[in-house]
């Protein structure tokens, strides 16, 4: 598990682009967090390294948007969704085949549908006496293809984490 720390969105937007070099087809990242974490910065973040010109929203509505970079983006935000089987409407199983990098918001919910291998993170608000615009990003590498690739984490993300333990 690694814990890394930013102080604005902007920092939040620049750990997920350290994170593009490493990304391949078919990368599964969760991302939770309260409303207004930082979920969707971070998806910005690596949409933009990525290549992608487009703006990236949050697809709240529309649950999932694709957009084209150095890989495909899948985008998806599960919020509204409460129940599994409006989850599987989005043809996820497709979207999981289609050499892309998926990210999903609230994505909880559809662990049971995922693959063995994604990278979760979790996005705390600071502690109050801390930065008002503080985040704490708790990651957790799961499954061989994630945990393969632990220690290119901790090297692209070294300006930022705060703390490290040996299971991640
Ligand atoms: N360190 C930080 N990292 C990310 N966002 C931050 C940070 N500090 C302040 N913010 C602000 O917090 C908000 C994060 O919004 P964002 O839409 O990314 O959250 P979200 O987790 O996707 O919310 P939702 O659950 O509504 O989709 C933005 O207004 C951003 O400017
Ligand atoms: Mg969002």
């Amino acid at each position: 598990m690694l814990h890394v720390r930013t102080r604005s969105v902007d920092a939040t937007k620049q750990v997920a682009a350290a994170l593009e070099p490493l990304l391949r087809p078919n990368d599964v990242i969760l991302l939770s967090g309260d409303l207004g974490a930082g979920k969707t910065a971070f998806v910005q973040g690596l949409a933009s390294a990525l290549g992608i010109r487009e703006r990236v929203t949050s697809p709240t509505f529309t649950l999932a948007a694709s957009y084209e970079g150095r890989l495909r983006l899948h985008h998806l935000d599960v919020y509204r969704l409460d129940n599994l089987a409006e989850v599987l409407d989005l043809d996820l199983p497709e979207l999981l085949e289609d050499e892309a990098v998926i990210c999903i918001e609230w994505g909880e919910v559809v662990v049971p549908e995922l693959p063995r291998d994604f990278l979760r993170i979790r996005i705390h608000l600071g502690h109050p006496e801390d930065f008002e615009d503080a985040r704490v990003l708790e990651i957790e590498a799961t499954g061989p293809s994630w945990m393969s690739r632990q220690q290119q984490l901790s090297v692209v993300w070294a300006n930022w984490i705060i703390s490290e333990t040996e299971d991640l």
